[in-house]
């Protein structure tokens, strides 16, 4: 017997609320039935769109309409545990934004819960779920190149506005109401920036690398970090070097500070992969063996996907399995990773305002 059409919710209608509706709409068995904004025309205007049925113009408000088999939270970081606390009490699955929270006691008080009511949770670490890393751990697994010896990756952009975040703060002299001296004077609405909306290269992009490098080696055994912090106190050009298992390491870098080449090389005994910019999205990677032997490349058909189809169709699978968690990006597997950015950011002293690590 066919499935029911699996009803997905979304809360906070930015840029990858609108990349994973576009997803949405490519998988025959998936409905957007309700969408919840802070306004409500920007709710309608979403709805409108993507032929949802039911706009609210608040979060609460988002289940008051169809009934809805899971939700994805898609707004700036600082609301993700609170958001997930929300619909995790109201016994609703929950596909969370990486990071899952800020830091690991967030990540552990959303887990605690979940697995507690016995309501299914995920943190959208969507590269795990992609055709081309499913095939790339294939390979690794089947010994195509030896021993992992060692990974480096990196992902970096030059995030807006960055010119403003690097203004030197001076303490205004003669008029403390002048607030355009203030270094976070106009980044109010830039998540990548702001201290209060959990800004910093780590927890937005430097969690792929250290996602993959505990993907392939394990949880790390030594973590060693630098960073330069932006003069608001988040983290913009990030190094992370980890000791996994048998010493093997991994060179994890990420900014925003400009565009890197944003690609990953897994460095095998017997032969390397390399995974093509940007790896963590669907991409291509080729096998290098010997020096004198062209590269063997691996191209994926996406079908016109964002890649965000993959991970909303592995929780589709799940809910109606009766699970309450991924196995392949388990509650462990978030547990593990936001141990290390937790503690990366505890070593370079990011801290967000009212938060002690
Ligand atoms: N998986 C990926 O590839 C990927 C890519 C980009 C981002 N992300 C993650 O997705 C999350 C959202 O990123 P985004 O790029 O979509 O951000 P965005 O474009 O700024 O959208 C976030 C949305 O959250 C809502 N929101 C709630 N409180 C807010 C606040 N104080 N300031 C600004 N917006 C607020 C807003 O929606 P309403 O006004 O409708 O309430 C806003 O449109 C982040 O946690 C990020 O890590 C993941």
């Amino acid at each position: 017997m066919p499935h029911p059409t699996f009803h997905f919710a979304i809360l906070g209608l930015g840029n990858i609320a609108r990349k994973f509706a576009q997803d949405l709409a490519l998988i025959d068995d998936a409905k957007l039935v309700a969408v919840g904004s802070r306004s409500l025309e920007r709710a309608q205007a979403f709805a409108r769109d993507f032929d949802a049925p039911y706009a609210a113009g608040s979060y609460a408000a988002t289940f008051d309409g169809p009934r809805v088999d899971a939700v994805y939270i898609a707004t700036p970081h600082v609301d993700h545990l609170r958001l997930a606390i929300m619909c995790l009490e109201k016994g609703i699955p929950v596909i969370c934004e990486k990071p899952m929270g800020l830091n690991l006691t967030e990540v552990e008080q959303a887990v605690r819960l979940a697995r507690e009511n016995k309501v299914y949770l995920m943190e959208a670490l969507w590269t795990r779920f992609l055709p081309s890393t499913l095939k790339l751990k294939e390979m690794i697994d089947a010994g195509v190149i030896g021993t992992i010896e060692s990974i480096r990756s990196d992902f970096g952009f030059r995030a807006q506005d960055l010119e403003l975040a690097l203004q030197p703060f001076s303490a205004p002299a003669t008029a403390p109401e002048n607030t355009d001296r203030h270094p976070a004077a106009g980044l109010e609405r830039n998540r990548i920036l702001n201290p209060e909306l959990g800004g910093g290269a780590l927890l937005d992009i430097g969690i792929y690398p250290q996602f993959l490098s505990q993907f392939l080696l394990g949880p790390p055994e030594k973590i060693y970090a630098q960073a330069r912090l932006s003069p608001q106190g988040i983290d913009l050009d990030t190094s992370v070097t980890c000791v996994h298992a048998s010493g093997r390491m991994s060179h994890n870098y990420s900014t925003v500070l400009g565009r890197t080449k944003t690609e990953a090389l897994i460095i095998g005994s017997k032969a390397s992969l390399h995974w093509h910019p940007r790896w963590h999205e669907p991409s291509s990677f080729s096998l290098l063996t010997g020096k004198d032997t062209p590269p063997e490349n691996f191209y994926f058909d996406f079908g016109g996907a964002n890649g965000y189809r993959y991970e909303a169709e592995a929780v589709m699978a799940d809910v109606r399995a009766g699970l309450t968690e991924n196995a392949r990006w388990s509650l462990d597997d978030s547990l593990a990773l936001h141990r290390t950015l937790t503690e990366v950011r505890r070593m370079v002293g990011v801290r967000y305002p009212g938060e002690g690590l």
